[in-house]
């Protein structure tokens, strides 16, 4: 089976990469990506690339080359259903927030909705791949749906998680670990289908590294791995405590652990706390699911890692109060970094989102710089926790243009996300233009600590 026409409903920070990859990759085959957002459609359409709607290093480059080509962003989802062979759904699956399962189980709500689309629109057989991270059996629920409400044709139902991560998409796209593939490999047309999609990631994925499995193998290896990922953040993270109270620093720990071999250097970096859109939501996912299950030591064991996270983010903040004389009632705090990690203008489930609102509660004023995050997000996420009231946030809150006007007159400076730009800033100016005793909190260990306390600085530092 040769695929031509592929459709990939949802143009977000999964959709959209992904296709503009495949499409750059494989020139003989036509995409369209759909949204239902008319403007995130327009601004992929945008005929100066800078401003598609997704920030990732080397993305723009490519939509350059294929669009227009053989990769096209449309809000005619029909049309694109209609003349796909293969239909890609990466729509946002969230935690729930109504119902049962409410702040723990995944929202399927946006994935049956495109299921009752296409079985609507489809006149011939699909092929449909589940992109999004999903609850395992997910693609019974699919298939359930596209067999009971379609026009009798016929769907192979794939999973085919994403294991990019924001920042470095591209990277992982064009030179991955492994692709995963699931699919019904006990029957013929299952086996066909996945090698339909196999033969696509051929054109420049080692077959070595692409692996076959069934559904349900595929749809749990992505919640295991970012479950994996995040627990290593939080093991970390707990030693970095132990770290601030024994001498220890935590850095050398990391280094000293990852260079075991067993256990590798990777993912073992301290810090203010994990964000981004799947690790939470994939854990409390788990653990929802262990739980159904009866599995309450599994889900015991995996709550502890969200726990761990939600303890670091409180522990910084706690930090910075407990530090500035037990008051920060009307002080100024600088936030250098919103964005969930470097390299992505990405906010959701930022560790700078939990700090910043734990401060608001202590009634400090923070001014914010990031170089990639516009202020309407910040406000919208600082919006979306309903602590306050957006007049509050809007009146203790403020958004700049630079780091050094955020620092201007500053209590203490918080270092949340790791930007490159923030080492070089000048910080010997930075320091003169704060009131004293000038403190400065490093989240993310960027900062050589000797070199800040030389200036002048109050240096605290996660994990040492
Ligand atoms: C993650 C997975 O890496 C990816 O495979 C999956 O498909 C989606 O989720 P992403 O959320 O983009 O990707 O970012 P990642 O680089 O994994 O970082 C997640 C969070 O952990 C960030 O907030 C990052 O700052 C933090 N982190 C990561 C640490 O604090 N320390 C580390 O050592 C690594
Ligand atoms: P992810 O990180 O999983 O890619 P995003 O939120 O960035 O998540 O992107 C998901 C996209 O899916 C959004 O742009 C949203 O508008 C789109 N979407 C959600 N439901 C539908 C639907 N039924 N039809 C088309 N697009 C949808």
């Amino acid at each position: 089976m040769k695929i031509k026409n592929i459709c990939c409903i949802g143009a977000g920070y999964v959709g959209g990469p992904t296709m503009a990859v495949i499409a750059q990759k494989c020139p003989e085959i036509d995409i369209t990506v759909v949204d239902i957002n008319e403007k995130r459609i327009a601004a992929w359409n945008d005929e100066n690339v800078d401003n598609i709607p997704i920030y990732e290093p080397g993305l723009s480059e490519i939509v350059e080359e294929a669009r227009d080509r053989n990769l096209f962003f449309s809000t005619d989802i029909d049309a694109a259903i209609d003349k796909a062979d293969m239909i890609f759904i990466s729509v946002n699956t969230p935690t729930k927030t109504y119902g049962i399962g409410k702040g723990m189980a995944a929202d399927l709500k946006y994935i049956e909705l495109c299921a009752r689309q296409i079985a609507r629109v489809a006149k011939d057989d699909k092929i449909v791949v589940e992109k999004s991270t999903l609850p395992v059996r997910t693609a019974q629920a699919l298939k359930d749906i596209l067999d009971n409400t379609g026009n009798g044709v016929n769907y192979q139902i794939l999973s085919n998680p994403e294991f990019l991560a924001e920042g470095t998409a591209v990277d992982d796209l064009m030179d991955p670990d492994r692709v995963l593939i699931g699919g019904d490999i006990d029957t013929s047309e299952g086996e066909e289908a996945v090698q339909a999609l196999v033969d696509i990631y051929a054109h420049w994925v080692p077959e070595d590294r692409i692996l076959t499995t069934n559904v349900w193998s595929s749809e749990l290896s992505k919640l295991t791995a970012n479950a994996f990922l995040a627990q290593r953040v939080s093991s970390i993270n707990a030693m970095s405590e132990l770290c601030e109270k024994t001498g220890a620093d935590v850095n050398e720990v990391s280094i000293a652990v990852g260079m075991d071999s067993r256990i590798g250097s990777k993912f073992l970096k301290s810090s203010v706390g994990f964000g981004g859109s799947c690790f939470q939501k994939d854990i409390l996912n788990l653990v929802y699911i262990a739980k159904s299950f009866g599995l309450n030591e599994v889900a015991d064991y995996w709550e502890q890692v969200i726990i761990m996270n939600d303890h670091q983010k409180k522990r910084f903040a706690s930090n910075i109060v407990k530090t500035l004389y037990n008051t920060v009632s009307g002080k100024k705090i600088a936030f250098l970094g919103w964005a969930f990690k470097k390299d992505t203008n990405d906010t959701r489930e930022s560790a700078a989102i939990y700090v910043a609102d734990y401060l608001l509660n202590e009634q400090a004023e923070i001014v914010i710089y990031d170089p990639k995050v516009r202020a309407e997000q910040i406000y919208a996420d600082l919006d979306y926790l309903n602590t306050r009231t957006e007049e509050e946030n809007r009146k203790q809150v403020k958004v700049v243009n630079s780091a050094y006007e955020a620092c201007e007159e500053a209590h203490a400076v918080a270092l949340l996300t790791e930007w490159d730009e923030f080492k070089e800033l000048d910080w010997k100016k930075i320091y003169e233009s704060m009131l004293k005793p000038a403190f400065l909190f490093d989240g993310r260990r960027l900062l050589e600590r000797k070199t800040k306390e030389k200036i002048g600085f109050e240096f605290y530092a996660i994990g040492s």
